[in-house]
């Protein structure tokens, strides 16, 4: 998988190439990543790269020129990658679009940072606007990075276990992850559930399903619209809506 990163502080992504899981990959050369400065890009002596906004407010946009030299100089390399613009505009960043760009092979992202970047760059250069949440961060480099990780683990040798990204939050069944339990069997003086122990792998595959449905409809029921459920995750789902319902006081109802 290549990158390419367009930032004006590539100093923030820099060391996570260097440890964990992205930088195994970046040594097992499974992944790479080339930066491109904007200001490498600019023609006056402070190497300016933003402007204040047409119209008038706080803040200020990154002007276009840049930004459009820096996408055509990663293009060179990676001339088939999309071109993502990390902005809490974006339409929110989901696995099945994690997967689709590991796919591809290659990918462009584009860090803003002030206000955001010049409209026109967005209309014409850029593929999609992805955002990794509702919140505002200071600069989309640590979404770079999140779109950066998130993909590392899936390019295939990457991750020592094959199936763990299967069995991810996410994964190919579309629910939260169940809870995981290691040793000691007794910690503040809670057990670890039984089942676990018992070396009934039906048994314990049931459990994690259940808890996984569970977990889902309890914390993200709107995941539960798109996931693959079979017949009796549905009838499980119903009892935990039917206990839900005798649970709430009449008024409720
Ligand atoms: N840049 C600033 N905030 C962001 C967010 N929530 N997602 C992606 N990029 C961002």
């Amino acid at each position: 998988m290549q990158f390419g990163v367009i930032s004006l502080l590539p100093e923030i992504i820099e060391p996570m190439l260097n440890v964990g899981v992205v930088g195994r990959a970046v040594k097992q050369q499974r992944i790479s990543v080339e930066f491109a400065q904007p200001r490498d890009f600019t023609n006056d002596a402070h190497r300016t790269v933003d402007d204040r906004p047409f119209g008038g407010g706080p803040g200020m946009v990154m002007k276009p020129e840049p930004l459009v030299q820096c996408i055509a100089s990663l293009k060179k390399n990676l001339p088939a990658a999309p071109v993502v613009y990390l902005s809490p505009q974006g339409k929110p960043l989901r696995q099945s679009t994690i997967r689709r760009w590991q796919g591809g092979g290659s990918l462009i992202l584009l860090a803003g940072r002030y206000e955001g970047i010049d409209e026109r760059v967005i209309d014409t250069h850029i593929d999609e606007e992805v955002s990794i949440g509702d919140y505002v961060l200071s600069g989309g480099e640590i979404a770079a990075m999140a779109v950066i990780d998130a993909i590392s683990r899936l390019v295939p040798g990457v991750l020592g276990h094959p199936d763990s990204a299967l069995e991810d939050s996410f994964g190919d069944h579309g629910l939260l992850d169940c809870p995981h339990y290691t040793r000691p069997e007794k910690f503040d003086e809670k057990s670890v559930p039984a089942v676990l122990l018992s070396g009934d792998h039906q048994a314990i595959a049931i459990w994690r399903r259940k808890l996984a449905l569970k977990r889902t409809w309890e914390r993200r029921p709107d995941l539960l619209a798109n996931a693959t459920l079979s017949d009796s995750d549905k009838q499980y789902l119903q009892q935990l809506e039917a206990a839900q319902q005798d649970n709430e006081p009449a008024g409720d109802r």
